[in-house]
């Protein structure tokens, strides 16, 4: 086999020559519950493809495969003032972009906005509120004075959302912890563009996008090759170009087979029906614990959410089982603590580089009041790289199967979020995945498999909740100026009172 990337050294054999045979046994239990090897990395995407296929169709299955209305890649062309919200897990970001008429530019002013806890879990209209106060405040800033025209926003809303129309979605569920009632089975774009008006806030929203398809689209403008957008953070998911021929769900609506449709997959749910994922024990007790039981089975198991608690869970049982005496007449409470760890623990732990682990060991004390003796280290630093990897590498499979699906040989895939930036070694880890599942004997160049010429190769995106939703609002208007109005609920109400109503062509995205 060709090595792919540096390889990490066996490590740390020599310590494990003074473990108790108990601490082997139960490092070795770990690694055979939380190992996905090849031949399981390749049923799970040849399995991922048919799900891919269903969710495409009339009948539907578990993987939503929503259409975006986003209609085929921009051209690097495009033009015009945009605003950009984005809802994310932790902070609200609003920018405003300019896109100038040079090919892949862009310029982009920002605010970000902390998303109060306690928002997360409370009621829509708060959660409205507070969003267009953002808006109003960010405007208010940065265009003291002026008389503005509306200004057509880019909203990205990271969540399961079907789109009848690029600017309307009903919220399927909440998924990332979000829990605020009343939201589910809605539209979300009528409460907040009352929540605008109430404020005499001049903003027109344009198109309601995914971070994934933001992503796919923002990459797109500077890279042709590009294929896939996926988020690897707190949530775990993907966009890719489909040809509307191919979208069973979509028959109904006579469009062009050749057209193109960006397809939001929410493959987080991929197999919520438990048939081919390898969940261990503690995947079972997250999915029971969780405000949705028995959906997002995959992003279950492989997001940021969701790392530091599995590890938790693991440290917590060896604990309560004492055959392998783990922090063994130590406090624990402070682990016990549902989601206390999130997966920046984990990455300290995993960043750890000193042979004794000393890092490690000062993190525990400092967080959790415990002190894990060396043996104990060990467990932590080998789980801690199990959880990871294995994130890494179910991840790959769901990148296979949309590549397999395609047909694409080659691609390149933009990738955002936490995991993906910062958890230590997720990329390598990945693109070992990929190798293994895609028979890869060399690189795009015919050389030996080297970071750069990987024939599918997952690299940073750029701005997707930026720069990705004024391009998407940017091609929305494009088209409706074209006249192709296939998709949106309200076009005329879309233009009136921006300039795009008054037949300035720079803002939709000229040549
Ligand atoms: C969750 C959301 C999805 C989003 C992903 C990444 O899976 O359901 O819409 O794209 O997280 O943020």
């Amino acid at each position: 086999m060709v090595g792919l990337g540096p390889k990490r050294k066996p490590s740390r054999k020599g310590s494990m020559a003074d473990m108790p045979g108990s601490m082997v046994e139960e490092i070795k239990r770990l690694e055979q519950l939380f190992t996905v090897d090849t031949k399981k990395l390749k049923a799970i995407t040849e399995h991922f493809i048919s799900e891919l296929d269903k969710g495409l169709s009339k009948e539907g299955g578990s993987i939503p495969m929503n259409p975006t209305w986003c209609m085929g890649f921009p051209t690097g062309y495009e033009t015009g003032t945009f605003l950009a919200l984005d809802m994310g897990g932790t902070n609200l970001r609003v920018c405003e972009i300019n896109l100038p008429e040079e090919k892949g530019e862009f310029d982009i002013i920002q605010s970000k906005y902390r998303m109060p806890e306690e928002l997360k879990t409370g009621n829509a209209d708060e959660l409205w509120g507070y969003v267009a106060d953002c808006l109003q405040q960010f405007i208010e800033y940065h265009h003291e004075g002026e008389k503005l025209d509306k200004l057509p926003l880019g909203f990205t809303f990271s969540y399961p959302a079907t789109q009848e129309y690029i600017d309307h979605g009903v919220l399927q569920r909440w998924t990332k912890g979000f829990d605020i009632d009343g939201v589910e089975g809605k539209d979300v774009v009528p409460p907040f563009e009352a929540a605008l008006e109430e404020r005499g806030v001049p903003i027109k929203l344009t198109a309601l996008i995914n971070d994934t398809t933001g992503t796919l689209i923002a990459s797109a403008y500077t890279d042709s090759e590009m294929k896939i957008g996926c988020i690897f953070g707190t949530g775990c998911n993907a966009a890719y170009m489909e040809t509307c021929g191919n979208v069973g769900k979509l028959a109904h609506m006579n469009l062009d087979p050749d057209a193109e449709i960006a397809i939001n997959c929410e493959w987080g749910a991929f197999d919520n029906e438990h048939k081919i994922l390898p969940r261990t024990p503690y995947d079972v007790i997250i999915d029971k614990d969780s405000p949705r039981p028995g959906q997002q089975a995959f992003e279950k198991m492989i997001a940021g959410l969701y790392l530091g608690e599995l590890f938790r869970l693991v440290l917590v049982d060896l604990h309560e089982q004492g055959h392998v005496k783990m922090f063994e007449g130590q406090d624990i409470s402070a682990l016990k603590k549902p989601y206390s760890l999130d997966a920046s623990f984990l990455s300290q732990v995993e960043e750890d580089a000193f042979e004794n682990l000393a890092q490690t060991h000062d993190l525990f004390e400092k967080e959790l009041n415990i002190t894990p003796k060396r043996p104990e280290l060990e467990l932590i630093r080998r789980l801690a790289e199990l959880i990871g990897t294995r994130s890494a590498r179910l991840s790959a499979c769901g990148v296979a199967a949309i590549c397999k699906k395609k047909g694409y040989k080659t691609a390149h895939v933009g990738a955002d979020g936490s995991v993906f930036n910062k958890y230590p070694h997720f990329k390598v880890r990945g693109a070992q995945a990929l190798k293994e599942i895609l028979d890869w004997e060399s690189g795009r160049d015919g050389k030996p498999l080297k970071e750069g010429t990987y024939p599918v190769e997952i690299m940073p995106a750029e701005d997707g909740s930026g720069v990705g939703a004024a391009l998407i609002a940017a091609l929305t208007l494009k088209r409706v100026q074209e006249g192709n109005t296939v998709g949106i609920k309200d076009w005329e109400g879309m233009l009136k009172g921006t300039k795009a109503a008054k037949g300035d062509n720079k803002q939709f995205g000229g040549k």
